[in-house]
């Protein structure tokens, strides 16, 4: 089955084509130039550019793929969670060409293609699985039982884990998005330079709390400040991702100890993250978890893992009527 996905949820304007779960061409345009002057994404900016980027993505992910229209069996969207405006582009785009060239579609949800981006992968898990989604808008741990079955055991009370690392880039005066950026300056700077406190909840809470940690970064460099004292930057950055990635890694272990599952999977941007892996790799060997880590490509938004989510809900569930809305909110949690 030859299937086009498109995704729009955010600020990348993305398409790709698969045959069944392999990737023919997976195209991407990035909105980072436009919103890194806002110092995170301008919702009506964004919506505005995927209409200009949302037609030549998808032709040009068609040619890379040496296909046409006429050959695709399926079109997938994401229909949710994300920014209404930006959802609406990509799904309505996608309605249209499904409607004048009579090709079925699916919607998908963001999440899904997230917790199934590492089937994109040359040696995916198998079910079931443990998957953590980090992004700029979720921190999120799910239970994956097969390719269309997912409970979410803990997310995110607050801010997101990459919403925290694009608040506190911007407090430091980094580029949008700043995760790149904390991770790049981190790289020269002293983990443990700060105890930046670590937010783990109530005991076995498989939720997340970003926010605290986010105002004490603000509060030290206030305090430096006050006091007329140095603001090291490569020090707080590598602080603050020790911070965050230690809460993340504890807690999906926990998740797999507590349903008793081998295998661990990791998407969403911050899954980008390589402190993360490497604690990742660490901690999983010595819990006797296997760790799984899609391709870097397919860590952030990407329209190849909605086509993939949406093949396999389509074989279960078949296609969706044209009058199906985008949402903000996901069902999965
Ligand atoms: O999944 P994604 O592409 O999109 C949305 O959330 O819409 O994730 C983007 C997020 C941003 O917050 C960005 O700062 C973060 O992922 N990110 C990272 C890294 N690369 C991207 N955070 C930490 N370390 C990274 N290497």
């Amino acid at each position: 089955m030859l299937i086009l996905g498109i995704e729009s949820s955010c600020d990348d304007t993305a398409a790709a084509v698969l045959q069944g779960d392999t990737v023919l061409a997976n195209i991407l345009t990035s909105q980072d130039a436009i919103h890194t002057k806002f110092g995170g994404v301008v919702p009506e900016l964004a919506s505005r550019q995927h209409l200009q980027a949302v037609h030549p993505v998808v032709e040009k992910a068609l040619s890379d793929a040496d296909t046409t229209l006429d050959k695709i069996d399926l079109i997938a969207a994401t229909q949710g969670p994300g920014l209404i405006g930006s959802l609406l582009v990509g799904f309505s785009y996608a309605k249209a060409l499904s409607m004048v060239s009579k090709i079925p579609m699916i919607g998908v949800d963001h999440m899904a293609g997230h917790i199934l981006s590492i089937f994109l992968s040359k040696n995916p898990p198998v079910f079931p699985y443990i998957s953590l989604i980090v992004s700029g808008g979720t921190s999120a741990i799910y239970l994956a039982e097969s390719f269309t079955s997912f409970s979410c055991l803990g997310r995110t009370r607050d801010d997101a884990a990459g919403e925290a690392f694009d608040k506190v880039a911007k407090l430091l005066g980094l580029p949008y998005p700043g995760g790149p950026h904390v991770s790049k300056m981190a790289e020269a700077g002293d983990p443990d330079y700060i105890k930046f406190p670590r937010s783990w909840l109530e005991a076995d809470s498989l939720d997340f709390s970003f926010s605290g940690l986010k105002t004490s970064v603000l509060n030290y460099v206030n305090q430096q400040k006050v006091k007329n004292q140095k603001i090291s930057t490569p020090d707080i950055c590598a602080s603050f991702e020790k911070a965050v990635v230690e809460v993340l890694v504890k807690k999906t272990i926990l998740a797999a100890e507590k349903y008793n599952i081998p295998s661990i999977s990791i998407g969403g941007g911050v899954s980008a993250n390589s402190k993360l892996r490497e604690l990742f790799h660490h901690e999983c060997a010595v819990a006797d978890k296997v760790f799984y880590a899609p391709e870097l490509n397919y860590c952030t938004d990407n329209a190849a893992m909605i086509a993939l989510a949406g093949g396999h809900t389509y074989k279960k569930n078949g296609s969706i009527p044209l009058d199906h809305d985008v949402y903000s909110r996901s069902s999965l949690g």
